[in-house]
Formats: structure tokens, sequence, C-alpha cells
């Protein structure tokens, strides 16, 4: 089965009419701060799954949440202005205009598209054999 978060985050369903302001165009993180956070989020904490949920869920949320905090504030330390260089993407990476009107979509608000993959692995995992270093081994 495969389960798609990005998609669990769009659902208007879930996270109400405005769902695809998550979009890049109209990031709105106040739904995290205001009375959606309240009517949607609280009761039901299974719709954000970023990091998984329930006893499995990632050991490491809250230092990849500290490390992308200082990584925001270094980028934003030192550049001052962002602007998507839309001149520089190769025009097949750019949306089709039929997809202004497809119904469930961002209707246009799209720039650019989104490309998805599944990690890859090992099959059987990786074993290996490590010698330890030694004097006449190290250089
Ligand atoms: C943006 C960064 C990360 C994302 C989006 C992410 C996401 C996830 C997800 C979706 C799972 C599966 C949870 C489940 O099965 O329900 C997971 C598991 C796990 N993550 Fe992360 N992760 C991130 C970074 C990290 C980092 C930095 C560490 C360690 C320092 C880490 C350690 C783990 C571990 C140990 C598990 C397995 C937990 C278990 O199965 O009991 N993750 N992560």
């Amino acid at each position: 089965m495969i389960n798609s978060v990005f998609l669990m985050h769009r659902r208007t369903d879930l996270w109400g009419p405005d769902a695809l302001i998550l979009s890049f165009l109209e990031f709105g993180p106040d739904r995290f701060l205001d009375s959606r956070l309240y009517k949607y989020l609280t009761p039901n904490p299974y719709i954000f799954a970023p990091f998984g949920a329930g006893p499995r869920i990632c050991l490491g949320q809250q230092f990849t949440c500290n490390e992308a905090s200082y990584y925001l504030i270094r980028l934003l330390q030192t550049f001052f202005s962002f602007s998507l260089a839309l001149d520089a993407q190769p025009a097949e990476d750019i949306p089709p205009k039929t997809w202004t009107r497809a119904p469930g979509t961002s209707e246009g608000r799209d720039r650019i598209m989104l490309g998805t993959h599944v990690l890859l692995y090992a099959k059987g995992d990786l074993w290996v054999r490590m010698e330890e270093a030694n004097d006449e081994t190290t250089l």
C-alpha cells in the first residue's frame, strides 16, 4: 500500500476548504497557529504525518526541526530577497496550461512541478566487513 502524505495534507475534508493554500505560492503557516489548529489538527493529529505517526514516529523529528530552524535563520540572515527564476527552469518542468482548470488542482497557482520518488535500499540489507585501522594501514 502506498500512502501519500503530500496528498493527505491537501485533503479539504481533513484540513478545511483552503487546504490547497499549502501550495508553494500561498504557503499559509497560520493554519498551525489560528483557530484552524483547534478545528482540524488538535482533534485529529494523525492528519499531519511528515514524520509518520504512532509508536514508530520518527525519532529525529525534533532534531530535524531544530536543524531546519537554524538553517532557515542563517539563510535569512544572509539573503534578503528570494524570487523564482522561472527563466532558468527547463520548459518541460513548467506546469502545462491545461492544469489551470483541472478540478482538484491549485487552479494555476503552481509555477513549478514536483517530482516524487521512493528511497532506494539494498535488498537483504547491506552487510559489510570492516577492519580496524592501525599504524600500518593508515597513511
Ligand atoms: C526532514 C527530515 C526527516 C523526515 C521527514 C523523517 C521522516 C520519518 C518517517 C516518515 C519515519 C517513519 C515513521 C513511521 O514509521 O511512522 C521516520 C522514522 C525514523 N526516523 Fe526520521 N525523518 C527525518 C529525519 C530524521 C533524523 C535526522 C533522524 C535521526 C537523527 C531520524 C531518525 C528516525 C528513526 C530512528 C526512525 C525509525 C523510528 C522507528 O521505526 O521506531 N529521522 N522518519
